[in-house]
């Protein structure tokens, strides 16, 4: 108890507790609380969402389902989805829309910060452990079709749309896109600000747009 009284005075004196007030009720305790309601709110909205133990949300996420799509969260995944709370970037609203019957799969211990995840009529599959900076983009359509061109903004395209598969305990740097139809095999790291089109091999670092691999992780 003294040494509690001393800390808060100590803190008091040093022009500390304010700071820390601020850090822990609105940054962390506010955000936390608004993102775990908000999710369980969604649990009722939604019967084709299904969410795993320990899910920590920080902020309003925002989830769009049809009726006949699937989204599934694994355990202990830790979504951030407050600019607030965020350590990066401005805009860092976590946005996962599954359209018509697509299935969104999100493995344990998954980390989102002010991801949009996106998919159209196929899957998405991110697994165990891995790490997505924020605003990185990830969908499996183009949403248009590429020709013709009068016809490209009624023409969905559907026939090109293909699923997205991201491994376990990959790491997506800030500002990055997955275009449909890539894998990302285990283990890999892509630099911030790339452009993912074609399949990246596991336990490489790659970057660029479009990107390339870098580095076997594994030489060094
Ligand atoms: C441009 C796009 C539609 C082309 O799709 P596609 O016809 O399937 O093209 P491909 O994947 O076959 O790529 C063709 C070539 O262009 C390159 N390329 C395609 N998109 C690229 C991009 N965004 N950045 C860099 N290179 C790109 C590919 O690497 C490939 O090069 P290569 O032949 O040397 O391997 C697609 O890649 C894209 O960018 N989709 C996103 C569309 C979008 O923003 N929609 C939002 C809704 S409006």
């Amino acid at each position: 108890m003294k040494r509690l009284l001393s800390r808060i005075f100590h803190q008091i004196s040093s022009r500390q507790l304010l700071a820390n007030l601020y850090r822990k009720l609105v940054i962390e305790w506010f955000t936390l609380f608004q993102g775990n309601i908000i999710l369980w709110i969604y649990t009722f909205v939604y019967p084709n969402i299904k969410l795993g133990q320990g899910i920590n949300c920080w902020g309003r996420v925002i989830i769009r389902l049809n009726d006949s799509s699937k989204l599934t969260i694994g355990e202990n995944a830790h979504i951030v989805s407050d600019s607030i709370r965020a350590g990066i970037t401005l805009f860092s609203q976590v946005k996962i829309t599954a359209f018509f019957d697509s299935k969104i799969s999100i493995g344990n211990n998954v980390g989102l910060n002010g991801t949009t995840i996106s998919c159209r009529t196929t899957h998405i599959n991110i697994d165990d452990g891995t790490m997505i900076a924020p605003n990185v983009i990830i969908v499996d359509s183009d949403f248009h079709s590429l020709w013709p061109a009068e016809e490209r903004m009624w023409n969905p395209g559907f026939e090109n749309d293909r699923g997205v598969n991201i491994g376990k305990n990959v790491w997506i740097g800030i500002n990055c896109i997955v275009l449909k139809g890539v894998t990302i095999g285990d283990n890999s790291v892509i630099g911030a600000g790339s452009i993912v089109n074609r399949d990246i091999p596991a336990n490489t670092m790659a970057a660029g747009n479009p990107a390339v691999v870098i580095k076997n992780l594994t030489d060094d």
